[in-house]
């Protein structure tokens, strides 16, 4: 037993990261368009990126190539929806596009609703801090249930709400880089809000049965050792509230379980809960590394020792979180599980033979997959896993610098090169992962 012949081995990206075409065809600024400058390493902008909008073809291509059976994107909310009620047909147009290049390549769409690029034109009237978002959100839904569902089945609604919340409202790092701590309660209510009313709308427009999660992150805890109470702390660490809004339960329980941590209380009412606990279909997360292993003594002592593996984020290396991640959330939300981001930014660039030897990704893709398929192998249902990134692209305030793809993007003349990583991927695709 191992990965299911289903499993969707895939690749994720977000449009304001990759697609570039930052005013074309009617597109609209977002925060992150708008808002960048003096925010960004070396003021890098998104405005071109990898310059997906215009390289979609050749990129499914190279999909195809990979032999991904997923792709996950998300759609830019200022590209189709210019103004509120104002929906952009060319806007539309493209992901219409995209949607049809990935079926006629065999290749399942995953699609992401708000990865972060929010519209200035809600900005402007207070953006996630005033409810009426929450409508507005919904209504984007709707047009985008309409235009793609009846070929696309799997829609995430928000990506990552601890990070930008964290990022975006208390310590300003990512757009729209304010600090106002005392906003977390009211803007995480219109964030559980707008995912409730957007999966109410899915289900409601969707013109066939359709595959709703979300994708959240979160900190991950993994035992330092195997014994009961090592796990016991692993989980508690995993399902603690102390990080707040950068939590897992935060979201996942009033989501899923519909049980509001009383911290969250004076903002949720219980006719609020009717709106945010709909039905999912799979826990989505995304997750890089477990940030701290478990002491016996508590779950804040990191074991950080000179010489630990890092990344090029600096993020340590701990592949075992892909153990342990699905086996608690299986355990405590009882949905399958998909990883809807994975990967690891490296110090890429083509070398003296024309290609990109990215070892260290290689070995990083190979182990987390090692651990995930001994979860499944222990019963956690997983639909699939989508490696982040599918192509180098804007690392928010980390500018271009930090390269997750395992397609190499040269900025200055968007050529694309597939790295190592992209072929020991496909190998271990056309084993369905029995060879990792
Ligand atoms: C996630 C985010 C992605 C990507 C990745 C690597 O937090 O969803 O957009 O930037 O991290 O940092």
């Amino acid at each position: 037993m191992g990965f299911d012949e289903n499993f969707l081995w895939g690749a994720a990206s977000a449009a304001h990261q990759v697609e570039g075409a930052y005013l074309e065809d009617g597109k609209v600024l977002g925060i992150w368009d708008a808002l960048y400058e003096g925010h960004v390493v070396r003021n890098e902008n998104a405005h071109v990126s990898a310059d997906h909008y215009h390289h979609m073809k050749e990129d499914v291509m190279l999909m195809k190539k990979i032999g991904l059976k997923s792709y996950r994107f998300s759609i830019s909310w200022p590209r189709v929806i210019t103004n509120r009620g104002v929906v952009n047909q060319k806007g539309l147009d493209f992901y219409n596009q995209l949607v049809d290049e990935l079926l006629k390549n065999g290749i399942e769409p995953l699609v992401t609703l708000y990865h972060w690029n929010l519209p200035m034109w809600s900005y402007q009237y207070g953006g996630w801090k005033n409810e009426e978002i929450v409508e507005d959100f919904a209504f984007y839904a709707k047009v985008i249930a309409e235009a793609l569902s009846d070929r696309v089945r799997y829609f995430i609604t928000i990506n990552e709400p601890q990070v930008f919340i964290a990022g975006g409202y208390v310590y300003g790092i990512h757009a729209p880089f304010e600090q106002c701590p005392e906003s977390e309660l009211l803007i995480s209510r219109n964030v559980m809000l707008a995912h409730g009313r957007a999966v109410q709308t899915l289900r409601q427009y969707g013109k066939q049965p359709l595959l709703i999660g979300m994708a959240p992150t979160g900190s991950g805890f993994t035992p330092i050792g195997n014994t009961p109470e090592d796990i016991e702390q692993a989980k508690m660490g995993t399902f603690s509230l102390e990080t707040r809004s950068n939590s897992n339960i935060w979201w996942a329980d009033p989501i899923i379980l519909g049980v509001v941590p009383d911290v969250l209380k004076p903002a949720i009412s219980e006719e609020d809960v009717k709106i945010i606990c709909q039905p999912l279909d799979f826990y989505g997360f995304n997750v890089y590394n477990s940030q701290n292993y478990v002491r016996p003594n508590g779950p804040n002592q990191p074991d950080i020792y000179p010489g630990l593996p890092r990344t090029a984020m600096d993020w340590p290396i701990t592949p075992e979180v892909l153990y342990w991640m699905p086996k608690f959330f299986y355990e405590r939300y009882k949905l399958p599980v998909m990883i809807t981001e994975n990967g690891m930014a490296n110090l890429d660039f083509v070398m003296a033979d024309g290609e990109v030897h990215d070892p260290q990704r290689v070995d990083y893709v190979k182990r987390h997959l090692q651990n995930l398929k001994k979860a499944i192998e222990e019963g956690v249902p997983v639909l699939g896993y989508q490696y982040w990134s599918i192509m180098d692209n804007f690392e928010w305030a980390e500018g271009f610098d930090k390269r997750f793809g395992l397609i190499y993007v040269d900025y200055r003349t968007g050529e694309r090169v597939l790295k190592d990583s992209a072929y020991a991927y496909k190998k271990i695709i056309e084993t369905n992962g029995n060879e990792i």
